[in-house]
């Protein structure tokens, strides 16, 4: 089957195809199967019609905080408000002080029979909600329009008002739609800045090419339409999307428990929730999930077929019963050694005997073994629990291994991390390394599978 990728392709066309599914509330590759079915190719798959997106209700309940930056292209937010809010969002919005002279917040309330939100140090504000709970509540984070200032900030982190505060305290995802004159746009720094959001996460959708507001400028930097940012938010809070359908991927969680004698075995503190939470989330992206987890207390992640081996050579085997598979990652705290001979009989302490010494020997490294495979999958993830050094011995590691992106994370004790709920992770890969917040284990699965789906991404047509 031949396999086509969006990102390839002209930007005319690109640009005429982003348009053409945005009005039609379409992804972009839902757009191409239904434009080459149209064209006669009958034997080509369409997308189902159920898994077309309908514009009424797509956005129920979704909380979406809007903020809106000081550029001309503000008064487009009035009309994206009305598409979000026919299509079921709530929306809650911000206003910069620039943003204020282009929209009155009168309008901008009554249309989003809300609130509006314009100032960092309001006190009635404050405790009202608070820029911290503000930024919480909601599902999506969206700035449009976003100006190069407002970028410039977001990238390093200021926070001198509203709108810089709440999204320097938010840990949901942002999506940005920036606006702004072509040359701007271009700049070096506009573009050190974009590289830098994008980096820490942040999403984009346009800008377009075309007239600017500006008579006789024209070029990059025109904000997307409105109904290109709405299709861009179904997109990305689409409860029932599944960009990893069709996909096979194998998964190692929890610890490994090696046996002494027949009844005590060597383990670690290792309790299986960030892996498990890695491979529910896998299957709700619509990927088939087959988890080898160690000895865990806690239940089989949903949708996902699970083998439950004790130790690293069960682990190994059954592991390499699973390839090949499209993406291979091994969360598991395999033991490093185990026994060189398991004792057969329970080993009894004697009165006037020294304590017994325990001869260990290597255990197999399946992450490697998965890396240097005739197998390999096409993308190999393992995970780096370290107490020191954490930077340096991830990035050893993906030679070592063959692995593609090493997580790395630190377990010291007092990180809390391994058993605990919570995670702040560092995706190491060959150009370079992504420093995700202090996150929810469950928020960590949820981006790194997303993560996970661009990076195996191609239409198949
Ligand atoms: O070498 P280290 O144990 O730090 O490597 C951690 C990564 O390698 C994890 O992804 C872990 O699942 C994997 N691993 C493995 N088999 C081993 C040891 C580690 O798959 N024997």
């Amino acid at each position: 089957m031949a396999s086509i990728t969006i990102r390839n392709l002209d930007d005319s066309i690109k640009e005429r195809l982003r348009l053409r599914a945005a009005a039609n509330g379409r992804s972009m590759e839902e757009e191409v199967r239904i434009i080459l079915a149209d064209l006669g190719a009958s034997s080509l798959p369409v997308a189902p019609a159920s898994s077309i997106r309908q514009h009424s209700g797509s956005l129920s309940g979704r909380r979406i905080l809007l903020i809106i930056g000081g550029g001309i292209a503000a008064y487009k937010c009035l009309d994206l408000i009305r598409r979000l809010r026919e299509r079921g969002a709530q929306v809650r919005p911000v206003l910069t002080g620039a943003a204020e002279e282009f929209v009155t917040p009168l309008a901008v309330g009554a249309l989003a029979a809300d609130k509006v939100f314009t100032e960092l140090f309001s006190r009635e504000d404050e405790q009202d909600v608070g820029h911290i709970r503000l930024s919480r509540e909601a599902d999506l984070i969206v700035v449009a329009p976003a100006t190069a200032d407002l970028m410039a900030k977001m990238a390093t982190g200021l926070a001198n008002d509203l709108a810089s505060a709440v999204l320097l305290a938010t840990d949901k995802p942002v999506l940005v739609a920036p606006a702004m004159n072509p040359r701007m746009w271009d700049h070096p720094a506009t573009k050190r800045n974009r590289a830098t959001l994008e980096k820490d996460g942040v999403r984009f959708v346009g800008p377009n090419r075309g007239e600017m507001a500006e008579s006789g400028e024209s070029g990059s930097g025109r904000m997307a339409e409105p109904l290109e940012i709405a299709a861009a938010i179904e997109k990305l809070l689409d409860r029932s999307a599944k960009p990893l359908q069709g996909k096979t991927i194998v998964m190692t969680s929890g610890p490994t428990h090696e046996a002494i004698d027949p009844v005590r075995y060597i383990a670690n503190r290792s309790s299986g929730k960030q892996g498990h939470a890695i491979a529910a989330a896998l299957a709700r992206f619509g990927a088939t999930v087959r988890l080898v987890s160690g000895p865990v207390t806690i239940p089989d992640p949903e949708g996902v077929g699970v083998i439950h081996v004790e130790s690293a050579r069960e682990m190994r085997d059954a592991v390499e019963q699973l390839l090949p598979a499209d993406a291979a990652i091994m969360v598991a705290a395999v033991a490093d050694w185990r026994m060189a001979e398991e004792a057969g009989e329970k080993i009894k302490k004697k009165a006037g005997e020294k304590a017994p010494r325990l001869q260990m020997v290597e255990n197999p490294d399946i992450l490697a073994g998965v890396g240097h495979s005739k197998l390999r999958p096409h993308l190999v993830i393992g995970f780096a629990a370290e107490t020191q050094d954490v930077l340096a011995n991830a990035q050893r590691k993906l030679d070592k291994k063959g692995a593609d992106w090493i997580i790395a994370n630190d377990v010291s004790h007092a990180t809390g991390v391994m058993g605990g709920d919570r995670n702040s992770v560092r995706i190491v890969t060959r150009s370079g390394v992504e420093e995700w917040p202090d996150m929810s284990k469950e928020e960590v699965a949820e981006r790194l599978a997303a993560k996970i789906a661009a990076a195996l991404e191609s239409v198949e047509v």
